[in-house]
């Protein structure tokens, strides 16, 4: 069996922080030695920007070396790879085209799987310890194929009233879906963009607290103007500025991600 952990960063609400979360998680993983692939799996192309510039990331968009090209065609997802700037970590990136997935989709046979047939052979190569999948926010059958397609679901939730609507939502669908995923374990939440002078905050960790067999990660994201300064210069903040604030909490937050996963 393959050692190489797949994990997917999911919530139906746009701005929960999944794609910010998803490349730190990562960027951290592989600073502290993990081979890390990295899956951009919305059309929004956020993954790949955190990563690269612009040019390059529309370029890569309107090529045939994306995700959804990959998809299309079901192939292996080897030759997708490309390197990013920083060590241990590899990327896919995503295609705007990607809006359309869920029509492309849907003629294909055994079409909840084609993405965990696509991304099979890099798994069994054992090559990565981990691969993180960022998904768009929707909950539909591209979702369906990223959650079919991973081991673990780590859902980052704003830390706001709108944040935390809709959740209710999300585990009905993680429900439905692990009757056909039954390797998929979600491994908890984890809470981000965070202003701890508001009683909010503590409302909302209270109520995720409440919340039967869900985990909440100990480490949670605060509101850091350094996230979009790095984004601004396509890195991650874990390298952007390693003394920031966020850099130190993603650092824990990866930490913790690893160690729940070696559980
Ligand atoms: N901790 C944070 N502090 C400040 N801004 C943040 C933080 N986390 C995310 N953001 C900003 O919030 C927006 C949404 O985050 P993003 O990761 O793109 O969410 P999602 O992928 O769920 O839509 C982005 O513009 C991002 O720069
Ligand atoms: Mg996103």
């Amino acid at each position: 069996m393959s050692r190489t952990i797949t994990i997917c960063f999911t919530n139906n609400k746009g701005g929960s922080g999944k794609s910010t979360t998803c490349s730190n998680v990562g960027a951290a993983m592989a600073q502290a030695g993990k081979k890390v692939l990295l899956i951009d799996g919305d059309m929004q192309l956020n993954l790949s920007l955190s990563f690269f510039p612009e040019e390059w990331v529309l370029e890569q968009a309107a090529g045939e070396k994306n995700l959804y090209h990959a998809i299309g065609k079901q192939q292996d997802l080897t030759d997708y790879i490309v390197h990013t700037p920083y060590e241990n970590l590899d990327l896919i990136p995503s295609s705007t085209l990607m809006s359309s997935i869920e029509y492309e989709l849907f003629t294909k046979w055994q079409r909840e799987f084609i993405l965990k047939k696509c991304l099979q052979k890099v798994k069994d190569s054992g090559k990565y310890d981990y691969i993180l999948i960022d998904a768009p926010p929707t909950l539909g059958g591209w979702v369906m194929n990223i959650l079919c397609a991973s081991d673990r679901v780590l859902i980052p939730v704003e830390a706001s009233p709108w944040g935390m609507f809709g959740l209710a939502n999300m585990f009905d669908f993680l429900g439905e879906v692990r009757q056909i995923a039954e390797n998929l374990q979600v491994l908890g939440i984890a809470v981000t963009k965070v202003d701890t002078r508001k009683n909010y905050f503590k409302q909302t960790m209270e109520t995720l607290h409440e919340m039967e067999d869900i985990y909440l990660f100990e480490s949670y994201i605060r509101v850091d103007s350094a996230i979009e300064w790095a984004q601004d210069s396509s890195a991650p903040v874990v390298e952007f500025k390693k003394s920031s604030r966020s850099a130190k909490e993603y650092k824990a937050l990866a930490e913790e991600v690893m160690n729940r996963v070696s559980r």
